[in-house]
């Protein structure tokens, strides 16, 4: 397949997210990874549930409260500033080390289409020095991958059909939904 356009995945594909359990661990020794895991299962849950239900919040709130639920679940005190700070962490996650060879292989359009809410995503990509064609975030329509959409929003705005769309995602599930949308 030559594909005319490369669409991305943010959030464990181009960035790790489990980054953030180094500074977990600086909080609540020897439980970074542990909370690190069970705040990713539930901020990824949340966003199905909520799209099931149709009450859309941005991916901000989700996260937030994914957290909540982690440091409770697990028995971790959180104040404001621990929250702050880990939220911080979000913004400037570590973009895994081959993405920059990756994308540089590629001479077509490139985009992001993530669940992350402008104000998390911004930031990030701004952090990282990555440059894309796009970065299209699921806030414009309200509903969270995999709803196909989401994927359409990146046929639109690209203008490239989805057979032409090569979908990168480390996420199973959000592969799937790209395939059953009709990307590659
Ligand atoms: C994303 O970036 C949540 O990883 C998922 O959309």
């Amino acid at each position: 397949m030559s594909p005319r356009a490369l669409v991305f995945d943010a959030y464990g594909t181009l960035y790790d997210v489990h980054v953030v359990a180094q500074r977990c661990d600086e909080f609540w020794p020897g439980r970074g990874t542990e909370l690190s895991k069970l705040w990713r299962a539930k901020q990824l849950e949340y966003t199905w549930q909520r799209s099931l239900m149709r009450r859309y919040v941005p991916f901000s709130q989700v996260t937030r409260e994914a957290l909540a639920y982690a440091c409770e679940a697990l028995s971790l005190p959180l104040d404001e500033a621990k929250a702050g700070t880990l939220m911080q962490e979000y913004l400037e996650l570590a973009v895994y080390p081959d993405v920059p060879h990756a994308q540089a292989r590629f001479k077509v359009k490139q985009a992001i289409l993530s669940n992350g809410s402008p104000d998390m995503l911004d930031p990030l990509v701004r952090h990282s020095g990555l440059k894309f064609d796009a970065v299209l975030s699921v806030d414009e329509v309200k509903i969270f991958k995999p709803a196909p959409e989401i994927y359409q929003l990146a046929v639109d705005r690209l203008g490239v059909a989805k057979k032409d769309i090569g979908f990168v995602s480390s996420n199973c599930w959000d592969a799937l939904g790209a395939r059953s949308f009709g990307f590659t």
